[in-house]
């Protein structure tokens, strides 16, 4: 390797070769290394196109279709043509799979299975990597949602920061792989943690709106889950639109910096959300470009994304306003995150014909195992379910989402919306399940064309078809009806005011349900709805979210009792709409005995709470046993709880842990997650299931936002099936 620069030379260290690239680079060109362009299927007016020509010296495309071979021909002149022949690192949302589709991130916390999100995401970083070409995917998003009219919780894994953690830390395992050096083999891409951070507190659930949260709030819920994924070795941060205690997150020095890379040792980029540098002005921050570049680059957000607000960067270092040494610092950054990935030896894509690469029969099992695993049981009275087909003679299949692939598909689904017609709906996966019965379908409402408007705006109430679905129940043994929200009625700017049904879906399960025939209620929606009045009428409710590629036939395996539902609810679900926020780790009321609100007398609480699922089977807790008392920094305490399969089919149960701090100088939580498991268990079959805590902990928040360990006593509960209290001098 003689001759060969040190930048160029695998065998040198990264930090060698940043060094030295750095070394021959121009402002100019260090300055591109911290632009992001878009190119592709966007109106963007910055998008690489006629009016914007292509610039080889960019640090980062977002790709939206450009695919593997545009990748590769723009990527050749990149390295083949430049001075220093930089790479460009690729970037996309490939948020819940990229052909294959998984369920939405908020489903999936329901599956209370991080594992099964790290398989998927190595499926999706390998199909996204050699059929689209990216490199970096903007996901896992980690944040804590506790209002469900906020349409981004869909992409979330729920309201509990440290589940949260856990499947943030699986995300990032199953895009980059296990070890640091697994980044550079084919296929692994590299993860982004997002929004950092409270983006999800938006007042009132109105997305890009003003957060504003308490540095107890800011430590206790948001910050976990970021610091769970950067321990996991996330390579890059993307910074929120809001606000953190009034500075915006983008130019957020105590987050971006002082949290982020003093506190937990972050050493790879930050990127911003789109356009939030030029959207401080917005923010009524500074209108001033010059003002919003220092002071995002300042506070250590290294990359802007789309909106070339960082073109001013040479200018600034000549006027002598930017330092040269804060500039370097954040191309390092960058450049260290694709030394890592390898892209400086393999800057190309291998182009592969699409069927070697994407949605491979394996894949397929995996996303209906998914899709299974996350569907939550919220109802089954008189033991409904399942349905025995060979005793369903005739079945009608009614509502708005039984044929539609694009309800199982959600938002934020890559190019699986190019594969909608490769999404089997409910309707065609049901002859399947029951080949003996005659099967007849009625929507019952109007569905509109555009699946991008709000869901009663979507659907319309109409007697003739509410007549036609009410006919075809009457001649039916089961009447299972499709309920919920179209695929695109969450996802980002996609808030709603209310979280009802829609008037035509309410209308519909009236009338289906005069007619006295078992009625079965499948919900396909990326958020908590709240319709407890309606769902009285329903005999049975399977909550399946936005299941993906695979979510119907998942549907039907647990409908019929193939596979038995396991899912827990990541998320509360209020009652109503102005119960919010309701969330299962508040603190605890002051008083007890009163009820909550006037017009919801003796319905205090949630609809249904966080954790809340049922099964075919029963299970059995037997004691919680504290193994071993704690006394001291070293020893740690182990709990553990026997459970037993007592029913008469196979199930899987997730026991979640929660720790409750009875004594505390300032109020704690009522309870708080401290561990789970998911167990399979065959009838009869029995496990122990153990949680070891250390002294850490069992530390209590204090007002500063630090954990402080205060003896006193403690509860330890296991699924709130059983508990046990102890004390800790
Ligand atoms: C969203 C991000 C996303 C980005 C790029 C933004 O509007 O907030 O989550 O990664 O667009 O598509």
């Amino acid at each position: 390797m003689k001759n060969v620069p040190v930048y160029k030379n695998p065998k040198k260290s990264v930090e060698a070769r940043v060094r030295d690239l750095l070394r021959r680079m121009t402002v100019e060109e260090k300055a591109a290394q911290l632009m992001q362009r878009t190119i592709g299927r966007d109106v963007n007016p910055e998008n690489v196109g006629p009016d914007h020509p292509f610039d080889p010296t960019v640090g980062s495309i977002l790709t939206f279709t450009a695919g593997a071979a545009a990748r590769n021909a723009f990527q050749r002149i990149a390295v083949e043509e430049t001075r220093l022949g930089i790479p460009i690192i690729w970037g996309y949302d490939v948020i819940h799979g990229w052909r294959t589709c998984f369920p939405v991130p908020l489903a999936q916390g329901c599956s209370f299975d991080p594992s099964l999100t790290e398989k998927s995401c190595r499926v999706a970083a390998e199909e996204c990597w050699a059929d689209g070409g990216v490199d970096w995917t903007f996901s896992p998003m980690v944040e804590v949602g506790h209002d469900p009219r906020w349409g981004r919780n869909v992409e979330g894994y729920g309201e509990d920061p440290f589940t949260n953690g856990r499947f943030a830390a699986a995300a990032v395992r199953g895009y980059q792989g296990r070890r640091p050096s697994d980044l550079k083999k084919p296929g692994r891409i590299a993860a982004c943690l997002k929004h950092f951070v409270g983006y999800s507190a938006c007042e009132g659930g109105r997305d890009y709106n003003y957060t504003d949260f308490s540095v107890r709030a800011l430590r206790e819920w948001y910050l976990p889950p970021f610091e769970a994924g950067v321990r996991a070795g996330a390579r890059t941060v993307m910074s929120s639109f809001n606000c953190v205690n009034g500075v915006p997150a983008v130019a957020n020095k105590e987050m971006l910096t002082d949290v982020l890379r003093g506190e937990w040792g972050f050493g790879g980029f930050v990127v911003s959300d789109w356009g939030a540098v030029s959207q401080l002005s917005l923010q009524a921050f500074s209108s001033d470009p010059a003002v919003q570049t220092l002071a995002t680059l300042g506070a250590g957000n290294d990359m802007d994304m789309a909106d070339d607000a960082f073109r001013n960067v040479p200018d600034l270092v000549r006027a002598g306003r930017l330092p040269v040494r804060v500039l370097d610092r954040a191309v390092a950054r960058v450049l260290r995150v694709k030394f890592e990935l390898g892209l400086f030896e393999n800057p190309y894509v291998p182009e592969l014909p699409r069927e070697k690469t994407c949605r491979l029969p394996a894949s397929l099992d995996l996303a209906a195992e998914c899709a299974r695993s996350c569907a939550v049981l919220l109802k089954n009275e008189g033991g409904v379910l399942p349905l025995d087909p060979k005793k369903v003679k005739r079945l009608a299949l009614v509502g708005p989402y039984v044929d539609s692939p694009l309800a199982h598909l959600g938002c934020w689904r890559g190019m699986c919306s190019e594969e909608h017609a490769e999404t089997p709906t409910l309707f065609d996966e049901a002859a399947r399940f029951f080949p003996g019965a005659k099967i007849e379908l009625e929507r019952g409402v109007v569905a509109g064309a555009n699946e991008c408007v709000a869901t009663a705006a979507y659907e319309k109430p109409d007697r003739a078809a509410i007549a036609r679905a009410v006919r075809a129940a009457r001649r039916a043994d089961v009447v299972v009806v499709a309920l919920g929200e179209t695929g695109r009625s969450s996802g980002e700017c996609r808030s709603r005011r209310d979280i009802c049904l829609s008037p035509a879906q309410e209308a519909l399960v009236d009338a289906l349900a005069a007619t006295g025939k078992p009625l079965v209620g499948l919900v396909l929606a990326g958020r908590p709805l709240a319709f407890p009045k309606t769902a009285e009428k329903l005999d049975a409710m399977l909550w399946l979210w936005q299941g993906g590629s695979r979510g119907a036939q998942a549907a039907w395996e647990l409908v019929t009792g193939k596979a038995n539902p396991s899912g827990r609810l990541a998320m509360t679900f209020p009652r109503a709409v102005g119960q919010i926020p309701v969330y299962y780790n508040a603190q605890p009321r002051c008083r007890t005995g009163y009820d909550e609100y006037q017009d919801l007398v003796g319905e205090n609480g949630p609809w249904f709470p966080f954790g809340a699922g049922l099964s075919y089977t029963t299970f059995e807790y037997g004691k919680v046993r504290l193994e071993c008392a704690m006394r001291n920094a070293q020893c740690a305490m182990k709990a553990s709880v026997r459970v037993k399969n007592t029913g008469k089919r196979a199930g899987a149960e997730t026991v979640i842990w929660y720790l409750s701090d009875l004594e505390s100088t300032s109020t704690q939580p009522a309870r708080r997650v401290v561990g789970f498991e998911k167990v399979f268990l065959e009838p009869g079959a029995a496990e122990t299931v153990r949680l070891a805590l250390k002294r850490k902990d069992l530390a209590a928040m204090q007002p500063d936002g630090t954990r402080r360990f205060e003896p006193g006593a403690f509860e330890l509960s296991a699924s709130l099936r059983a508990s046990a209290r102890f004390e800790v001098p």
